[in-house]
């Protein structure tokens, strides 16, 4: 497994606009739009590409074009909904699938409450979609389904990440198939409660309410 914590100026700006408890919820929400962007351009490093030639006004000149099938991004409702737009600017043509979860706030299991996505995912790239990789659990199960459907090929983007998620990530796969994790920060720790520390709060709330 791969992971990528952004090391940019911009990001840590607008991360730490979003940590402030008084920043408000549209506020917010353009913020983790902008962050999103950032963190799509080193998550899509590995898009494929292939060869294509267009004419210039002058000549022919030799370049690259995104690959089929396009790139299946799968925002996790609700929370990744707001990352959605935000990577969509950089990957107009990609597909999107939805994948509804919630965490259970004493268990701390994540169950799955909608799935919408293609059958066949053989072939495809997936960029999943989620602010918070906390426990893992969410992450883990989304990951899981998109391999049952035949994906081999999963970057996740993630706002805040913490060590303790993404080692129950890492454990619950093995190295057989490319996963990548690119987040804007790795966090100190979860609580008794399973939040990030120092966290954000919880981004679904913060985004919706
Ligand atoms: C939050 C967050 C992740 C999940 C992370 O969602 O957006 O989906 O928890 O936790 P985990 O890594 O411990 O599984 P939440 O369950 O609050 O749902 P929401 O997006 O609908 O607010």
């Amino acid at each position: 497994m791969e992971i990528l914590a952004v090391d940019h100026p911009l990001v840590a700006h607008k991360l730490t606009t979003l940590r402030d408890v008084e920043t408000d919820s549209p506020t917010f929400r353009r913020l983790a739009d902008e962050l999103v962007t950032l963190l799509a351009y080193e998550a899509t490093r590995d898009v494929r590409v292939s060869p294509a030639t267009v004419q210039t006004p002058l000549q022919a000149a030799e370049g690259v074009q995104l690959s089929k099938p396009a790139p299946l991004v799968v925002p996790i409702l609700r929370a990744g909904l707001g990352m959605l737009d935000g990577m969509t600017r950089l990957i107009p043509t990609a597909e999107v699938g939805f994948l509804g979860m919630v965490r259970n706030e004493d268990s701390l299991e994540a169950q799955t409450y909608a799935t919408r996505i293609p059958d066949d995912l053989d072939g495809r790239q997936c960029y999943v979609l989620d602010p918070m990789l906390a426990t893992g659990g969410t992450l883990v199960a989304a990951i899981k389904l998109l391999f049952d459907r035949g994906a081999r090929d999963v970057t996740a983007v993630v706002l805040l990440a913490a060590p303790e998620g993404l080692r129950f990530v890492e454990q619950s796969f093995g190295d057989e198939h490319p996963i990548r994790i690119v987040t804007a920060a790795i966090d100190e720790k979860l609580n008794e409660v399973g939040y990030i520390i120092p966290g954000l709060g919880d981004a679904g709330d913060r985004l919706y309410g």
